[in-house]
């Protein structure tokens, strides 16, 4: 493994990190974090634990209460047939959850087929467990959803799982119930396993329906399941995330993984986990209205003050925007490289103190496009806007 890990790319995020450390009084909307703390009920629950010193090894799946919330969280929001709490695996983020999929399920040379533009530790780790990552194209024109029949042809006789990610990161498209019913019956059809990632099923707008593959006839037994507390309940930090299967052989394997990775999840943090599921779930929808607004502030934003120099939908689910730059642009100097969107992303970083992602980070198809995120307060988004309305607006006009 020694050498092998020298051929597993790091993200050009830690690149952009290292960048943004050089600037004064950034706006971070590079990072995929919220500015929303995590709820009252999560802190006394992890003070509670603190105080019950329940700093101990535990089990190594997850504490037994916080499985049976999982439980009953995944049959009666997500509808997944779940037998019994040891289906469920707690696990240090939903990083870590796709870690252990990957570590469990694939042999050397599986193939994956993972979306183009993608979350870069999605290839990462297919490419850590040996796996073969297959871009499939997400289209701007589709709203990032799949060519169904694009997907299809991208099987191949080494091919072992689909990975799906709906709301999707970084595009917030989001997939309809037909597109997952398909993919759902293509699996099924071609013997494929499907890794569903549904980190942002709580980031949802405008009545968009979250639909668990898992969920589906026959597609428990298929499907590992990929969830984490990060986002919906604000938690980035503290490293909580589970994954349900149906499969004892693969939770078996799974659970040595996480054994030998983790020994068990933080304690303290698994009993926030339990604060979080026990208590009202209001913050969650007033983070999704929230985000709603701030999505729809900073798209207004962009219409007025990035003079069609970037554009493009506001998204359905997650919180980043996703934008188009115009291929006409190039930086003052004239010289924008071999790629735009990192010209771009070394344009508004370094000028404008803009922190954002080249759309190229996430796969060939994101050339051309920029990521930032909306979930950042309300004053730095404006911050942001008006920087780069100080930007777009002293460019010569062809620049625009
Ligand atoms: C698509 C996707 N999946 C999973 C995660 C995992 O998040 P965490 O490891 O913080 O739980 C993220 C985080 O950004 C993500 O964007």
């Amino acid at each position: 493994m020694g050498h092998y890990l020298d051929s597993v790319p790091f993200s050009g995020i830690i690149r952009i990190r290292d960048m943004m450390y050089s600037v004064k009084d950034p706006f971070r909307l590079d990072q995929g974090d919220v500015s929303f703390d995590a709820p009252d009920t999560v802190k006394a629950a992890m003070r509670g634990a603190i105080d019950d010193n329940r700093s101990h090894y535990l089990q190594t799946t997850g504490v037994p209460r916080l499985l049976e919330l999982l439980a009953e969280k995944l049959r009666t929001r997500n509808g997944i047939p779940i037998g019994d709490p040891s289906e469920v695996m707690v696990t240090t983020g939903g990083i870590h959850a796709l870690f252990i999929a990957c570590q469990a399920l694939l042999e050397p040379g599986d193939e994956v087929i993972i979306p183009d533009p993608t979350w870069p530790p999605c290839a990462g780790n297919v490419r850590a467990a040996y796996g073969v990552p297959v871009p499939c194209p997400l289209h701007e024109r589709l709203a990032w959803r799949y060519d169904l029949e694009e997907l299809a042809s991208k099987i191949t006789p080494k091919t072992r799982a689909i990975y799906i990610n709906s709301p999707h990161n970084p595009t917030g498209g989001v997939l309809r119930p037909e597109d997952v019913a398909a993919i759902a019956a293509l699996a099924e059809q071609r013997g494929l396993w499907l890794f569903s990632d549904e980190a942002y099923e709580d980031v949802i707008f405008d009545e968009a329906a979250h639909v668990s593959p898992a969920s589906l006839a026959g597609m428990y037994e298929r499907t590992i399941s990929l969830y984490t507390f990060s986002k919906t309940y604000a938690m980035t930090g503290l490293r909580l995330g589970y994954l349900a299967a149906a499969d004892s052989t693969l939770r078996e394997r799974m659970k040595k993984v996480l054994f030998y990775t983790a020994s068990n999840v933080t304690s303290v943090v698994q009993f926030g986990g339990i604060g979080a599921l026990e208590g009202s779930q209001a913050s969650v929808s007033a983070c999704r209205d929230e985000l709603r607004a701030r999505r729809d502030l900073f798209y207004a934003g962009l219409r007025e003050v990035a003079f069609g120099t970037l554009g493009g939908e506001p998204p359905r689910g997650a919180f980043y925007a996703f934008v188009r730059i115009d291929p006409e642009w190039r930086p003052p100097n004239g010289d924008r490289g071999a790629s735009l969107s990192w010209a771009m992303t070394e344009y508004l970083i370094s000028q404008g103190r803009i922190g954002c992602v080249p759309g190229v980070d996430f796969g060939a198809n994101g050339e051309g496009y920029i990521r930032f995120c909306f979930a950042r307060d309300r004053r730095e988004l404006s911050g942001a806007l008006d920087s780069m309305r100080a930007l777009f607006s002293s460019l010569p006009a062809r620049s625009r």
